[in-house]
């Protein structure tokens, strides 16, 4: 058996972890041979291909990135893209597919599966945000360091009796905001669950201000939407509206906007930390080199077992499977009930 792997969209810490699990348990357990498809799906368009053995892993459980390279390439945007791949898998003699990615990559792993393809996917994403598992790996990496960062701006703004709006990502999802604004000890957390008012924010910090605080942090996600009016749904701060192969906009520059808002609604000194690419880069946690292992240790297994069409994913402390289609039928946002326990640390 041949197996191709392939990871796409953004990088995320873990993902090597998962190449060298993947190749390892195929190797060792069934000597299955390891293809690595170059830069996700553009690698399958394109031929693109690295053979992975134990040599070529080895060292890289504790590296960022990813070895094999990643792209936001779409086949589904292709005329005829999801046939080339399935041409090009046969040449190549690949027997088996995992794609390790967010829900857009496996959006392109379950059509294939309904065309017959032999695809099993692995949930990655910094965000957190994959329905039917209780993590996705990089997710913890990326709260600490944002809890990291958090701390660091807690004692400058302290001493200069600053407001300080530290933007984190998550695009749909305020999973990293609410677990590093918690962590942190943050007096303001935004996601894009729960649009805001910039006057209730503002309230929050100056009450907090009169009871004798003279600094705060506020916590924010680029996907956190602004309310103009009390009754709408809220608008996205954009840095850019042109789209990518997904379909999505780039976000980012909420924590400038909001920024300068509070500075000219409160009179309160106000400063914006961004930390962008910084969340996703380096090396992984533990938490999260050991999720990542036993995502490609279950990957494999899934193959062995002929399940395809399938995500591994963490319910508990057991690895589990799911169909891709449930996977994908929606996102997994904070909960109410989580957002109420943040809010009792506001002001
Ligand atoms: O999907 C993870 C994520 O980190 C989002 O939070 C963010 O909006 C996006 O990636 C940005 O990625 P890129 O600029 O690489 O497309």
């Amino acid at each position: 058996m041949r197996i191709g792997i392939l990871t796409g969209g953004g990088d995320c810490p873990g993902l090597n972890a998962v190449i060298r699990a993947i190749v390892r348990r195929a190797k060792k357990s069934y000597n299955y041979e390891i293809i690595g498809i170059l830069e996700g799906w553009l690698g399958l368009l394109n031929e693109k291909y690295v053979k992975l053995d134990r040599e070529k892993v080895a060292g890289i459980v504790y590296r960022g990135g990813t070895v094999i390279k990643t792209s936001r390439t779409n086949p589904l945007n292709i005329d005829g893209g999801l046939e080339k791949i399935i041409n090009n898998m046969d040449s190549a003699g690949i027997n088996a597919l995992i794609a390790v990615g967010g829900e857009d990559t496996l959006g392109v792993a379950k059509e294939l599966h309904a065309k017959g393809v032999k695809v099993v996917g692995v949930p990655k994403t910094i965000d957190n945000d994959i329905y039917g598992t209780d993590y996705t790996f990089g997710f913890d990496t990326a709260v600490n360091i944002a809890m990291e960062a958090i701390d660091r701006v807690h004692t400058t703004a302290e001493s200069h009796n600053r407001v300080m709006v530290v933007e984190v990502m998550g695009r749909h999802s305020g999973w990293i905001a609410i677990e590093s604004g918690l962590a942190g000890g943050a007096d303001v957390i935004l996601i894009p669950e729960k649009p805001f008012d910039v006057n209730s924010v503002c309230e929050i910090i100056k009450k907090r201000h009169g009871e004798g605080k003279d600094f705060s942090i506020v916590v924010v996600a680029e996907g956190a939407k602004f309310k103009v009016k009390a009754d709408e749904d809220g608008t996205f701060i954009l840095q850019d509206t042109k789209k990518d192969a997904f379909g999505h906009v780039r976000l980012g520059g909420i924590g400038n906007v909001l920024a300068k808002e509070i500075e000219k609604r409160t009179g309160f000194e106000s400063r914006v930390v961004i930390l962008g690419y910084i969340q996703r880069g380096g090396s992984p946690t533990a938490f999260d080199r050991v999720l990542s292992t036993r995502f490609g240790v279950g990957a494999v297994e899934l193959i062995e077992k002929g399940d395809f069409g399938k995500m591994v994913a963490l319910k508990g402390n057991n690895i589990i499977s799911i169909p891709l289609e449930e996977a994908l039928s929606k996102i997994k946002t904070v909960p109410e009930k989580f957002y109420k326990v943040a809010e009792v640390f506001f002001g």
